[in-house]
C-alpha cells in the first residue's frame, strides 16, 4: 500500500479593487509600456479594508466547499505567508478561528516567501504519507501591498494581493506515476543570497515590517535556473518526462522568467500557465491561485500531470509533481 495526498478541493480569492498600470503611472514615474514589456503585468488586485486572513478565509472556504467535506474533517491548516495579520499567533490560527475549526486542528505558518506554498504542500504531504494526519488545508495568502514602498517604481509595480488554497487528503495508490495525487516534491534553499531579496525591516530589527527590497537582475537569473532545476528534479523523481507534462505552474513573478523556464524545460507555451498578467506577483499565493483559476476555467482536468515550481526570498526554491 502506498499513501498519496490527493487534491480534493481548490479555491482562490482576490480583493475587488483592480489597479492598472495606468493607475500606477499616476503615483510613480512609470508607464504601461515599461511594465508590460519588462514584466508581463497588466493589472493586479489590491486590498482595501480586507486583511490577509480574509483573503485566506475566502480561498479556504471555496476549497472546503469544492472538496465537499466539513471543517471538522481537517486535521491541519498551514498558511504560507509573509504578510500575516499579527506577528503571533499564526495566520493559520486566525483562519482556523474564522472557520470554527475543531479543537486539535494543527495550525502553523510557513515563511518561505514565494516558495511558501510548495514548502507547505510538501510538509503537509509528508505528514499525510507518515500517517500523522489524513486531511490538510494548505493556503498561500498575501497582502504584499502592505510591504511595498509605493514611492519605489522598481518594486511597487510588481506585486499584488490574493490567496489560493487546496485541500489534500490521504488516498491509497500503487506507488506508480499512474496514481493520482502528489507524486514527488523537492525543496531547496541557499542562504548565501539572504541579502538579495528581503524586507528592509522586521520585528526584532526595526519593529516594523519594512519594505520589499531586491536585486532584480540577480533574482531574475537565479529564478530562471532554480525554477527549471526544481521542475526537472521532481519530473525525474516521478519518472515523468516533459512531454508527459500537461501543465507547468511556475511561480508568477515575471512573464520573461516564466517563458525562459518553459523554454528550458522544452514545454510548448500553451502548457505553461500564466496568471502574472492579471495578478502580478502574489508571492506564496501565486501558484494555488493560478491552479484554482485554471481548474475552474476547465483548463486543468482530472488526471492531468501538473508540475509546480517556485522560488523566493532566502533564497528558497522547490517543486511538486502532481497527477490531479
Ligand atoms: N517604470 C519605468 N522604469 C523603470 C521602472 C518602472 N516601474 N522600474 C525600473 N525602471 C528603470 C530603472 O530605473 C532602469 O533605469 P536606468 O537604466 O535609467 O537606471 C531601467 O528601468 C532598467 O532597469 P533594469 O533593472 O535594468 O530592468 P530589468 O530589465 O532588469 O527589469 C525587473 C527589472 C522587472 C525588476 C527584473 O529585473 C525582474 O523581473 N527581476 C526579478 C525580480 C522579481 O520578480 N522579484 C519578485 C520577487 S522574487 C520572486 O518572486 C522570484
Amino acid at each position: 500500500m502506498h499513501i498519496r495526498s490527493e487534491i480534493i478541493g481548490w479555491g482562490h480569492y482576490l480583493p475587488k479593487k483592480v489597479v492598472t498600470n495606468d493607475d500606477l503611472a499616476k503615483i510613480v514615474d512609470t508607464n504601461d509600456e515599461w511594465i508590460s514589456t519588462r514584466t508581463g503585468i497588466k493589472t493586479r488586485h489590491l486590498v482595501e479594508e480586507e486583511l490577509t486572513s480574509d483573503l485566506a478565509y475566502g480561498a479556504a472556504k471555496m476549497a472546503i466547499e469544492k472538496a465537499g467535506i466539513s471543517v471538522d474533517e481537517i486535521d491541519s491548516i498551514v498558511v504560507a505567508t509573509v504578510t500575516p495579520d499579527n506577528t503571533t499567533p499564526s495566520l493559520a490560527a486566525k483562519v482556523a478561528n474564522k472557520l470554527n475549526a475543531k479543537s486539535g486542528t494543527v495550525t502553523y505558518d510557513i515563511s518561505a516567501a514565494c516558495s511558501g506554498f510548495v514548502y507547505g504542500l510538501t510538509q503537509a504531504d509528508n505528514m499525510i504519507r507518515l500517517g500523522q494526519i489524513k486531511t490538510a488545508l494548505v493556503i498561500g495568502s498575501e497582502s504584499l501591498s502592505k510591504i511595498v514602498d509605493w514611492t519605489d517604481r522598481n518594486t511597487c509595480v510588481l506585486f499584488g494581493d490574493g490567496a489560493g488554497a487546496v485541500v489534500i487528503r490521504a488516498k491509497e495508490g500503487e506507488g506508480t506515476s499512474a496514481d493520482t495525487g502528489i507524486l514527488a516534491t523537492k525543496l531547496y534553499a541557499d542562504a548565501a543570497h539572504y541579502e538579495s531579496l528581503k524586507t528592509t525591516g522586521g520585528v526584532a530589527s526595526t519593529k516594523t515590517a519594512g519594505f520589499i527590497f531586491m536585486d532584480g537582475k540577480e533574482v531574475f537569473k537565479f529564478a530562471v535556473n532554480s525554477l527549471s532545476q526544481a521542475a526537472e528534479t521532481v519530473m525525474q523523481m516521478g519518472g515523468i518526462s516533459s512531454k508527459d507534462v500537461d501543465w507547468l505552474i511556475p511561480h508568477q513573478a515575471n512573464i520573461r522568467i516564466i517563458s525562459n523556464v518553459g523554454e528550458k524545460l522544452e514545454l510548448p507555451t500553451e502548457k505553461v500557465i500564466v496568471a502574472v498578467d492579471h495578478h502580478g506577483n502574489t508571492s506564496a499565493a501565486s501558484i494555488p491561485l493560478a491552479l484554482s483559476e485554471n481548474i475552474e476555467s476547465g483548463k486543468i482536468k482530472k488526471g492531468d500531470i501538473i508540475v509546480m515550481t517556485a522560488m523566493g526570498a532566502g533564497f528558497t526554491w522547490g517543486g511538486a509533481l502532481i497527477r490531479f
